[in-house]
């Protein structure tokens, strides 16, 4: 059953270019108040995906709602309550930071206070540079800032932190937060693992054109992140007071070293199962799956780009 809450809805979008099926088939639902995360190879459907979203491209079947919305026919009506982080190439080199800004504001009645976020991005010093003169993350910020200058209901960040330094990455996502906290919803297009594991309430993700895996964090890694391994040393003979516990699936004892494969909370289980014999390894130590080694294991990503068409050199 479909939430009254959802506030994007996308049913089986199909978008080719020529004979490059870019979406082929994707469909999701994304709640108010979320920050909802895309993640997939380069050439996914990603970009494609939330353009057709936000009215910029036409899809070639499915359905897609936004607030209610269909984008390809109330397109003044979702612009106005939308905002959307521009591409690089989208201002020109000499406007100045407070131009941009105020251009921004100009165009929507009843637009948010720029100057706040001067200074929430980090610009204030920047005001009356131009364009071209800002470095790559100052850009960026400068092109996240405009698109919530019509404090919209939904946001789309399209590789919002690509570019930038360390400490304003940080500052970015404290930032989405606060986005996300005062009400307005977020899609985040990121390649970036640690971004998305701290940021987003919901993951898809995507390959091919395609959804292979949705929930949030911490559902991929339980539903596709493979078994949690939990390895100490210790003697405890055959193990068979661990291979009671429910969450345990294997043992694997080698002279003092044990390796024990589980589920669910099974670091919790063993190490109380230890503890009641008496047992404390200082070694002990529970791996389990990244968000990272998920993705790569759902997209078969070999970082090699091969999903693309080989480029043919110049003779
Ligand atoms: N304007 C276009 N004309 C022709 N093909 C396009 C166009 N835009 C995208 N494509 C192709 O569609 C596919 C999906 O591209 P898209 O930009 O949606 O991917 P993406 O998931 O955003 O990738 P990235 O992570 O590199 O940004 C790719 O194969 C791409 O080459
Ligand atoms: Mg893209």
């Amino acid at each position: 059953m479909l939430a009254v809450t959802a506030v994007i809805q996308v049913d089986d979008l199909h978008k080719s270019y020529g004979a490059t099926r870019a979406v082929d088939g994707v469909s999701f639902q994304v709640e108010r108040g979320e920050i909802f995360g895309i993640l997939g190879p380069n050439g996914a459907g990603k970009t494609t995906s939330v353009e057709c979203l936000q009215g910029l491209r036409h899809p070639d079947s499915g359905t897609l709602r936004i607030l209610g919305l269909d984008p390809a026919h109330d397109v003044r009506e979702v612009k106005r309550r939308i905002g959307s982080q521009l591409q690089e190439s989208a201002l020109p080199d000499r406007i100045k930071v407070w131009e941009a800004l105020e251009l921004f504001a100009s165009a929507v009645p009843g637009a948010s206070d720029w100057e706040g976020l001067l200074d929430d991005w980090g610009l204030t010093a920047k005001r009356n540079a131009t364009y071209a003169s800002l470095s790559g993350g100052q850009k960026q910020r400068l092109l996240v800032a405009l698109s919530l200058v019509n404090s919209p209901e939904i946001v789309f960040l399209d590789e919002m932190t690509t570019g930038m330094d360390p400490l304003a990455r940080r500052v970015a996502w404290g930032l989405i937060e606060r986005i996300r906290d005062r009400g307005a919803t977020v899609i985040l297009v990121t390649h970036f693992m640690d971004e998305a594991e701290r940021l987003c309430d919901r993951i898809a993700v995507v390959s091919s054109g395609k959804v292979v895996a949705l929930g949030s964090p911490e559902e991929l890694r339980r539903e596709h992140g493979g078994a949690t391994l939990v390895r100490f040393s210790a003697k405890i003979g055959d193990g068979g007071f661990l291979k009671k516990i429910k969450d345990v699936t294997a043992v694997r004892i080698d002279g003092e070293s044990v390796e024990i494969e589980g589920t669910g909370a099974v670091a919790v289980s063993v190490a109380a199962a230890l503890a009641a014999k008496g047992l404390a390894p200082v070694d002990f130590e529970v791996a389990r799956a990244s968000l990272e080694d998920v993705y790569l294991l759902l997209t078969g990503d070999t970082g090699d780009g091969s999903d693309e068409s080989p480029v043919e050199e110049a003779p």
